[in-house]
């Protein structure tokens, strides 16, 4: 338990905070985190008091160096934070006042710590949500690399985890920068939204001073400000888009892992990961396993838990701010950690990973997969595409029998099921053409994973 310095509000109080709600009710120990957007906003807010004729000049210009000295002193390690502050708003508040005497106790004139807060989580998701974009970018681009690579590789296509049809691994990967792309638009859309200054909100109704809140926004950033002083101070509904976005993001990696740990397995062998990014086991001596992806996928669970904590907490508070909203930041700043530490390691383990062919095709050469191409044939040739899928149906059934594939029964043995059936079946399902045929926007042939890989070039660099 920590020495608690006096609080602000000792003058109405008869007696002290107990010790222990004191350490409860603090944050200072995670909202440490926004020193620079509370510093940032500080400033700005000062400048805004000063140009209304609310503080003097003199005042301000006290203020700012006051706050840049602190921010300085913070960032070069100088300051430490003081633990028994509440919160990171009290702590320069504290800090300033200490430094410059009573031209900081102005500082907070037409505001409240409930505006403070929300503005400050916004500048602090704003800049963190950016570098999750840039490490959504780096991730895309570790895709296109194995894609270009993996382009005209073939392997099965799963539809319930049974081989379905001829893709190229190119294209299966290609699936994943699309996704990710989405996610990039997504935090960006939730941003665009997010960005509107709550400042000036005050406590919950506005304030009788005469302020400028717009200048105040723009000083800072943003597109404009909250327009209804109880929704600026009372919603979390950016944290909650926010987390949103992350948890799709932790849904893309966790599938994408769930494949790289099926594709490592003996069972597939198409991949494997490079050593950087693999262990070994205490005991068995032949280990070689995705720990790195499967803790990403751990790590899912665990950022859907940040979301549905947030959610819960804001569920049936009243208007406007509640001490519970306080939880707030945990969750968020636990969620936008978590994400970027996976996205930090998806990247380079992608971009390492060696690819096997040899035993993609072998996959491809079992489980029928060109037995859509089989009955497309005898379609092509003008039967009935029912008929046609019938008698494919029964010609498997036969292959199963004797043990044998599709591209191994003779012309004789197909001629008894149709008499369509002609020498130029076995070019129609090879796994080759089964794949280069697949030409229509968005599929799996070579020319159409190479266009895609070109498309998404493109929107990466707008
Ligand atoms: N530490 C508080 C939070 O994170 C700051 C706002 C406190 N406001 C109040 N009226 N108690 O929400």
């Amino acid at each position: 338990m920590l020495n608690r310095m006096e609080k602000m509000w000792a003058g109405r109080f008869a007696k002290s905070l107990d010790s222990k709600a004191d350490d409860f009710n603090s944050s200072i120990r995670f909202d440490c985190k926004m020193y620079k957007q509370d510093i940032l906003g500080s400033i700005a807010h000062a400048e805004m008091l000063a140009k209304q004729g609310i503080i003097s000049i003199s005042d301000k210009d006290a203020i700012i160096n006051g706050l840049s000295s602190i921010l300085e002193d913070i960032e070069s390690g100088k300051l430490n934070f003081d633990m028994s502050c509440e919160d990171i708003h009290m702590f320069v508040e504290a800090e300033l006042t200490k430094r410059i005497g009573d031209a900081g106790k102005r500082l907070h004139t037409a505001r409240s710590r409930n505006d403070q807060v929300a503005l400050d989580i916004r500048m602090y998701l704003r800049d963190n949500a950016n570098d999750v974009i840039v490490l959504l970018k780096d991730l895309i681009d570790a895709i296109l690399f194995k894609a270009e690579e993996g382009k005209a590789m073939i392997l099965p296509g799963y539809t319930h985890l049974q081989r379905a049809q001829p893709i190229t691994f190119g294209h299966h990967l290609m699936a994943y920068a699309q996704m990710f792309l989405r996610d990039i638009s997504r935090i960006k859309d939730a941003v665009a939204r997010m960005n509107f200054s709550p400042i000036g909100s005050c406590a919950l109704a506005g304030t009788t001073y005469n302020t400028d809140r717009d200048f105040e926004a723009e000083k800072l950033g943003f597109s404009g400000i909250t327009q209804n002083s109880i929704d600026g101070v009372s919603d979390r509904d950016f944290c909650v888009e926010l987390m949103s976005a992350f948890s799709l993001i932790m849904m893309h990696l966790s599938r994408f892992s769930e494949e790289i740990i099926l594709w490592s397995s003996w069972e597939f062998k198409y991949v494997e990961l490079d050593d950087a990014y693999t262990t070994g086991s205490s005991i068995m001596p032949q280990k070689k396993n995705s720990d790195m992806a499967e803790l990403v996928r751990g790590k899912t669970g665990r950022v859907y838990g940040d979301l549905f904590a947030l959610l819960t907490t804001l569920k049936g508070l009243p208007l406007a701010y509640n001490k519970d909203m306080q939880e707030d930041k945990e969750a968020i700043f636990d969620a936008i950690e978590t994400t970027c530490m996976c996205l930090d390691i998806f990247a380079p383990m992608v971009n390492t990973m060696r690819l096997i062919p040899e035993n993609m095709y072998r996959a491809a050469q079992e489980g029928f997969i060109n037995a859509t191409d089989l009955a497309d044939y005898l379609t092509k040739k003008g039967m009935p595409f029912r008929s046609a899928y019938k008698i494919v149906g029964q010609i498997v059934a036969e292959c199963i029998d004797k043990k044998t594939v599709l591209d191994s029964l003779s012309l004789e043995e197909y001629k008894a099921h149709s008499d369509i059936f002609e020498e130029d079946l076995y070019n129609e399902i090879s796994l080759e053409t089964c794949v280069e045929k697949r030409i229509s926007k968005g599929g799996t042939s070579v020319s159409s994973v190479e266009a895609q890989i070109e498309w998404v070039r493109k929107e990466l660099s707008k």
